[in-house]
């Protein structure tokens, strides 16, 4: 997958240009940096992540690809409280796969999420997953598009979506899903 097809798999989730947006496991940034063409320079973006290095990286990567972006880095536990504005999105891409218990998560996460009236007004969940139930050592805890419905809508998320899907020879297929 490149970038172009990283910026497809997100591009229906995304209403309009700029906002507050954050990733949750953006690990070196693949779909921080499509969310970033895809809200454009006068948006802001925090990616979070445990990995150190891997922020870097993405800090790095940013600055030379899209340089007027505000870019926050925070390097924390993303199933741990985070100090977060309002958010009018977050991406969880191939990072939801590595929590057993999914639930507090997803509550902390609606809880990050702006109120509004409306579709449009609300903050959404775009997901980036393996289309699979099947867990392995790489990918403990995946789970299937039609799961995700189900796990959504028990915690909150009235609404979802598929975006798109990409094929994918580890575990058959990718899909993106927004949940609001
Ligand atoms: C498979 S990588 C995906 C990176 C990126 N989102 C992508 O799709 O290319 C998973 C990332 O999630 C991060 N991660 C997993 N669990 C985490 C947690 N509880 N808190 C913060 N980061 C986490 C890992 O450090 C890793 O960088």
């Amino acid at each position: 997958m490149n970038h172009n097809d990283h910026v497809r798999l997100l591009q229906n989730g995304v209403p309009r240009p700029g906002g507050v947006w954050a990733d949750l496991g953006a690990g070196e940034g693949a779909f921080t940096l499509a969310l970033a063409e895809l809200i454009g320079p006068v948006g802001t973006i925090y990616a979070v992540d445990r990995d150190g290095r891997a922020r870097q990286s993405l800090e790095k990567t940013m600055r030379r690809l899209f340089p007027q972006i505000t870019l926050h880095t925070i390097q924390a536990d993303f199933t741990r409280p985070l100090s977060l504005p309002p958010l009018d999105g977050v991406v969880m891409a191939n990072s939801l796969h590595f929590v057993a218990n999914k639930g507090p998560v997803l509550q902390q996460v609606k809880g990050y999420l702006r109120k509004g009236d409306g579709r449009l007004e609300n903050g959404r969940l775009l997901i980036v997953e393996y289309n699979s139930d099947q867990g392995n050592h790489w990918v403990p805890y995946p789970f299937s598009y039609q799961s995700w419905v189900k796990l959504a809508q028990q915690n909150g998320f009235s609404h979802t979506e598929q975006l798109a899907t990409y094929p994918s020879r580890f575990l058959h297929e990718i899909y993106a899903a927004a949940s609001w």
